[in-house]
């Protein structure tokens, strides 16, 4: 196999073909074996020097562990490296492999895939099977989560309150194990809340990856980062800082927005109350937010598992969706155990708003009318609606 020329320590990156000058996504140069492999060499009238395409290599991107671990598909990137999707042959069963970056010193990675690995036999946690430290770039060897992050379906925006407390009750279970055993995750966000059965329940992923050693290699100390406690920048990463970032996250499932929106604000403590941005969200789920979200670690949750308690005691049976519908005001559905609700706001001519909740009970029963009312202005029908909408989270009877 002819290959491009490329310079020594060529990692994964976008490079342009030199003969033609199309683009390719070269993902791996080994020099060992020769091989060259790329996402899309596309088309390319100098055959010699092109790669292989994907389909010349069965789909294949990169193969690394002498064969041991083809990899097929690029599932996403972070500050540490990239992440793909593939098959450990020798036990025949799917894997994610995360590629780190140069920069990122092996003896940190050995370091940190311990702490995974030491972690891994937990439901909550996902688990590291290999660590691979040799040249040109160490990897590490996952469990595949094929429904992806959590952080792809806040993109999506397709998170229910209902997922977005089934989720955060996961991860809090996945960091409870880790701070019994004396682990600070240091990374707590969408990103690495991972989705397993389905999107039925998130697990933890990068445990201890982010340590602080790697992070002050590869991230700017003076970036502001979102999701890290106030103190941290200061007095440095605990299990009160990834308290505080659970809590984050969950305001970001159910708001779609970060509670602050840079370090002044943060160190402030002041935010909108999530049930103020999601009419379902209800006041008790507010509140153990904000607990999280406190400025001083002391006034936060003592520990994961006492957040996880708080959590729990919200009633949360369902969630609501926004249905978009021509002839209403603003119309809500939602499907809770045994029954369906439907909650319409309309403007009648010569009556007025009108606000009406249906109920229809699965046993057979059919629609039935379960509270109306005549709010005599907009901003009063959506206090209404907002109480009613909580009221049917909540299990409470309409
Ligand atoms: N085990 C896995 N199974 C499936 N997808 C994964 C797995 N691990 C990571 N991913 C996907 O790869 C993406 C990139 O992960 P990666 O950990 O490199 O970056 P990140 O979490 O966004 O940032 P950071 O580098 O700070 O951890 C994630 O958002 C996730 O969608
Ligand atoms: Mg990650």
């Amino acid at each position: 196999m002819k290959l491009l020329e490329l310079p020594p320590g060529i990692g994964i990156g976008r490079r342009r073909h030199r003969a033609c000058s199309h683009d390719l996504a070269i993902v791996n140069y080994d020099e060992a074996s020769e091989v060259l492999l790329v996402m899309d060499a596309g088309v390319c009238a100098e055959d010699d020097y092109c790669p292989s395409t994907i389909d010349e290599m069965n789909g294949v991107l990169l193969v690394l562990g002498d064969g041991r671990y083809p990899l097929t598909k690029e599932l996403g990137h972070g500050a540490f490296g990239e992440v793909f999707e593939g098959r450990d042959t020798h036990l025949d069963m799917p894997v994610a492999v995360k590629l780190f970056r140069e920069g990122v010193t092996f003896d940190a990675i050995f370091a940190e895939a311990r702490v995974q690995a030491r972690l891994s036999d937990n439901p909550h946690v996902i688990a590291v099977r290999n660590v691979i430290v040799e040249p040109p770039r160490p990897y590490v060897v996952m469990d595949l989560c094929p429904a992806g992050s959590v952080r792809d379906r806040l993109k999506a925006g397709t998170v229910t309150l209902v997922d977005a407390i089934r989720w955060t009750r996961g991860a809090l279970l996945g960091l409870a194990h880790a701070h019994a055993l004396g682990v600070i995750h240091r990374d707590v966000k969408p990103a690495n809340w991972l989705l397993l059965d389905n999107g039925a329940r998130a697990a933890i992923s990068d445990f201890g990856l982010a340590e602080d050693t790697v992070r002050r290699i590869l991230v700017d100390p003076d970036i502001y980062v979102p999701h890290q406690a106030p103190e941290v920048p200061v007095e440095g990463t605990s299990e009160a800082s990834d308290i505080w970032a659970a809590g984050c996250t969950l305001y970001r499932l159910l708001t779609g927005k970060y509670p602050f929106k840079d370090e002044y604000e943060a160190a402030a403590g002041s935010f909108l109350a999530p049930h103020r941005l999601n009419l379902q969200v209800p006041m008790s789920v507010s509140r153990v937010i904000e607990q999280g979200l406190k400025v001083r670690p002391g006034d936060r949750y003592p520990d994961a598992v006492s957040m996880l308690s708080a959590l729990n005691g919200c009633r949360v049976t369902t969630s609501w969706t926004k249905v978009e519908d021509l002839d209403t005001i603003e119309t809500w559905t939602a499907s809770a155990p045994g029954a369906d609700y439907r909650i319409e706001l309309v403007l009648r001519p010569k009556v007025g708003l009108e606000l009406t909740a249906r109920k229809d009970v699965r046993s057979g029963a059919g629609f039935m009318r379960a509270r109306q009312d005549r709010p005599p202005t907009l901003a009063r029908a959506r206090q209404v609606l907002h109480r009613w909408l909580v009221d049917v989270v909540e299990g409470q009877r309409l």
